[in-house]
């Protein structure tokens, strides 16, 4: 079958690819443009390690047609960090054995900034909201929950200084 064009934004910087017309994003994202940091576990939609961001909303990647983001902007997780800096959240996870093996934490890095871009200051319950389309198997999700409170109090910090 012909390969269809995309050309979108990612991370800031325009990509161009042909695609098979049934290729999913997360496949042109780590296969075609090596952004291999975002993650494909179940490929059904149910994990959320393929978690990147469209125009500023979450989206899985494994489930969305890579045709869809025509003309689009996409965040993954190499465009959380700054400048080289990573990102408060980032910084969290490191310090606060957010991480273990790490399968999930792309995914759920991507959620969190998305929460904390738009909500500033959110509640516990509102974190644990925020990731529960993110599954982790390894740390019982505390460490998790923690380290996106103390970013988010880290970029409040941040943004007042
Ligand atoms: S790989 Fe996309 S939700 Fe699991
Ligand atoms: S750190 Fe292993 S799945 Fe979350």
């Amino acid at each position: 079958m012909a390969r269809v064009p995309v050309v979108f934004t990612v991370n800031g910087t325009e990509a161009a690819e042909f695609v098979e017309p049934g290729a999913m994003l997360s496949d042109v994202l780590r296969d075609k443009l090596d952004l291999t940091g975002t993650r494909v576990g179940c490929s059904q939609g149910t994990c959320g390690a393929c978690t990147v961001m469209i125009d500023g909303e979450l989206i899985l990647s494994c489930l969305t047609p890579a045709q869809r983001v025509n003309g689009k902007s996409v965040v993954t997780i190499e465009g959380v960090a700054t400048n080289g800096e990573l990102d408060p959240i980032q910084q969290a996870f490191a310090t606060g054995f957010a991480t273990q093996c790490g399968f999930c934490t792309s995914g759920m890095i991507v959620a969190a900034k998305a929460l904390l871009d738009a909500n500033p200051d959110p509640s516990r319950d509102e974190v644990v909201d925020a990731i529960s389309g993110n599954i982790c198997r390894c740390t019982g999700y505390e460490p998790i929950i923690n380290a996106i409170l103390s970013a988010a109090a880290e970029r409040r910090v941040a943004k007042s200084a």
